[in-house]
Parts: C-alpha cells; structure tokens; sequence
C-alpha cells in the first residue's frame, strides 16, 4: 500500500482537499477572485494598501546601487542581526546574541516552518490554538507531525483547561500566535503563564509567533513569551518586519532563541531559501532602530479599527473589539439566520451582491469539521488594513444589510 503523498496531507491540514480528492484553492484567493469579478471591496486578505516608511524604501534602493545584490549570509546581514538584538533589548529586556542567537528568515513563514520541521516528526504532536493561521498547520503536516489545536473560548480568549488537555508525553512544541490572527486576541501575561507552566513541566519548546507584536491597541500589552520566567531557554521567537513597517512583501523575517534551538533551525533553514532579501535585509535594519512608525501605524490602525466595528455592529454584525492585529472577528448569525443560509462560508460568497465588501469565514482557520469550526461558523473575519476613505466606503456599503 502507498502512503498519502506529503503534499496531500498539507491540503489536507488547511483544508484544502475537496471529498472527490481534487485540490481547491486557499479561502483568501477564492474571496478575492469573487472581489476582482464583482468589484466589492477586499476586506478578506490582511495587507496594507498603502506602503511603509519612504526612507526605508530608499535604502532598499541605496543598497541595491551599493552592490548588496548577491546572496547575503546564511544567518542574514549582520546590521540586521544586530538590529533584531538590539530592538529585543530596547522593547523587552530580553538580552540576545546577534552571532549565535539570531536567524533572519524569508519572512516569518519560513521561520516558523524550518522550526517545526527542525524540531518535530512523526510521533511528536503540535499544540496551537484553533483557530490558527493556516501555514502552522501546513507546517506541522510537512513535518509529518501530529497537530494538537485547543479551540479557544467562546470570547477568544485562551481556554487553559483545554490547554492542560490536549498535552500528552508527545507534545514536542507548543505553538503560541499573539497578537492572534484570526482573532486580534491579544494573550495576557496571566495567560501565557499558563501555556510556559505546561511547556516547562512537559519539557516543551515554544514557538511564538508575534508578526503583530507592535499592533496593539488601548491599554493591550505584548508580552512576549520569552520574557516569562524561565522561558528564554526553551521559546524560540518568530517575527516579521512585513506587519510592524507595512512592507509585507519584502518578507524579511526573523527568529531568535537559545543557540543550541537556532542551531537546529539553521540547518534546516539554509537547504530551504539559504538566503535572501540582501538589499532588503540592511534596510530593515535601519527601520528596525524607529520606534516611531510602528506607534504611529498602531494609532492609526486603532482609529480604522474603531472605524469598521462600529460600521459592522451598525450592520448588524456581533463584534468582540480586537485588541492588536489587523483583524476583526464579526459574527454574522443574525444575517446567517434571516438569509436562511447555513453559514459564514455561505454569507461571504453573498456579501458582494448583499453589500459590496469581501470577509472570510473564520471557520478557515480551523480543522474542517472541528468544534471550534462548529462554534465559529456564524463569524467573519474583515481586515481595517485599508485606508480610511476605503472603509468609509465599505462601512456605508455594509449598511445595505439592514435594508
Ligand atoms: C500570524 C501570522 N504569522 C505569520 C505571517 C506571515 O508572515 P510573513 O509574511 O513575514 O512570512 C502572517 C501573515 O499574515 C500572520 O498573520
């Protein structure tokens, strides 16, 4: 008997295997393809529309006509290193070595990928929250691992019973998303305290991913997990310049941990991309040392925030304001029930003819079939990542739904 193909059962953990066994495509492309075709507005997919910092961008530039056009080190420009350490030492105290500690990486993608391949396999399990984003779980099922998601509370907080549960003697690594995507979840210290008492008496690594570390909003806080007491030696930390200085594709990314952790990525890391972004790694190094832009971006993103979900709530939607990222969950029961529909799905491939705007169902962002796909099946996920006249827009669209 032949065993299912690897590429077969990443489709599989993102829900992307039809039951006749044909592949579809992600919930985002499907959305925006019905956004293209209808002209509604894309709230569906999270990127800026409006490009980070001129001065970073001409020293992309700069670098390119300085000669930075071959392959940069494996490890990433040391400036870039330095910049990621220093930045962790001015934000959290954490005290990192750019030498031995730290990894650029193709994004945070990659990051956290060669992590969970360097660091899992058959046999070992995952632990992520559900609903998760979708390359964890692609990551896990590469590394021919076991996925573990604990559904989060009907509030979208951290369910720490349902945390304690899913941990077994196999529970190699514990995968922590915060600020959370989908939800714009914001985890507390109280709470991440939780998952590093779990981690340390199972003898776990965590792998945080915190690509929105500086989108927080109100008197929301980022903790970041290595900061908690004795947990530097055991988390390695993922993150991304593409959020914090609206530059998503530049994908330059980072990760940093104990060497010994890094060590383990790194060898896997240099057999994926080796190497890339040279001209966009030193950039990044400089806007690595602004602390004022990423501020900026967060104020203004908590104004669009405020923005949407008032719009959405005038719609008619449920909505659990988010504390960071660049998403709001909405709940779309009350349309599900009055458009006799069965779902979220169902609802946002109506929205463009019902509304004129584009969301994706938050029960994507689960294991198909799953209680936590079950309790969410009524949300939708818009992103206020847009420039405000475009929510505006989209906010005075939505209204049609009360008509
Ligand atoms: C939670 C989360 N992690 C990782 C990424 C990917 O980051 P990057 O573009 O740096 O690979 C995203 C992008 O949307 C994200 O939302």
């Amino acid at each position: 008997m032949t065993s299912t193909p690897r590429w077969r059962q990443v489709a599989d953990a993102t829900g992307l295997l039809a039951p006749d066994g044909g592949v579809g495509q992600t919930i985002f492309a499907e959305m925006t393809v019905l956004a293209n075709r209808t002209g509604a507005i894309n709230l569906g997919q999270g990127f800026p529309d409006v490009d980070g910092p001129d001065y970073v961008k001409e020293a992309a530039k700069a670098a390119i006509d300085a000669g930075r056009n071959q392959y940069a080190p494996g490890d990433g420009v040391p400036e870039l290193r330095r910049a990621i350490a220093d930045h962790q030492r001015r934000h959290y105290g954490l005290d990192v070595d750019p030498d031995t500690e730290v990894l650029a990486t193709t994004g945070a993608t990659e990051a956290l990928t060669a992590a969970i391949l360097a660091l899992t396999g058959p046999g070992d399990e995952v632990i992520t929250l559900e609903p998760f984003y979708d390359s964890h779980a692609a990551a896990v099922a590469m590394a021919g691992a076991t996925h573990a998601p604990v559904p989060l509370t009907a509030d979208l907080r951290l369910d720490a019973i349902a945390l304690r549960a899913a941990a077994t003697d196999r529970t190699r690594l514990i995968l922590v998303n915060t600020p959370h995507n989908p939800t714009g979840t914001v985890l507390t210290r109280a709470e991440l305290e939780q998952v590093a008492a779990l981690a340390r008496e199972r003898d776990a690594v965590v792998l945080t991913d915190e690509v929105y570390e500086h989108l927080v909003y109100d008197d929301a806080e980022h903790v970041p997990m290595a900061t908690l007491p004795g947990m530097a030696e055991r988390t390695l930390t993922v993150s991304s310049s593409g959020k914090t200085f609206s530059l998503t594709g530049w994908k330059v990314g980072w990760l940093h941990g104990p060497a010994e952790l890094v060590t383990a990525v790194r060898t896997v890391k240099q057999f994926m991309t080796y190497t890339s972004g040279s001209a966009f790694q030193p950039a990044i190094a400089l806007a690595l040392a602004d602390d004022e832009a990423p501020r900026v971006l967060a104020a203004s993103l908590a104004a669009r925030r405020d923005l949407l979900c008032e719009g959405l709530e005038a719609a008619g939607f449920g909505v659990v304001v988010p504390q960071g990222t660049y998403f709001v969950v909405a709940d779309g029961a009350a349309h599900v029930e009055r458009l006799g529909l069965s779902d979220a799905r169902e609802l946002c491939l109506r929205l463009p003819e019902l509304a004129g705007v584009v969301g994706v169902p938050v029960a994507a962002f689960c294991r198909q079939g799953s209680t936590a796909a079950d309790a969410l099946r009524s949300r939708v996920r818009f992103t206020f990542v847009k420039r405000p006249e475009v929510l505006r827009d989209a906010v005075g669209r939505l209204a049609a739904l009360n008509r």
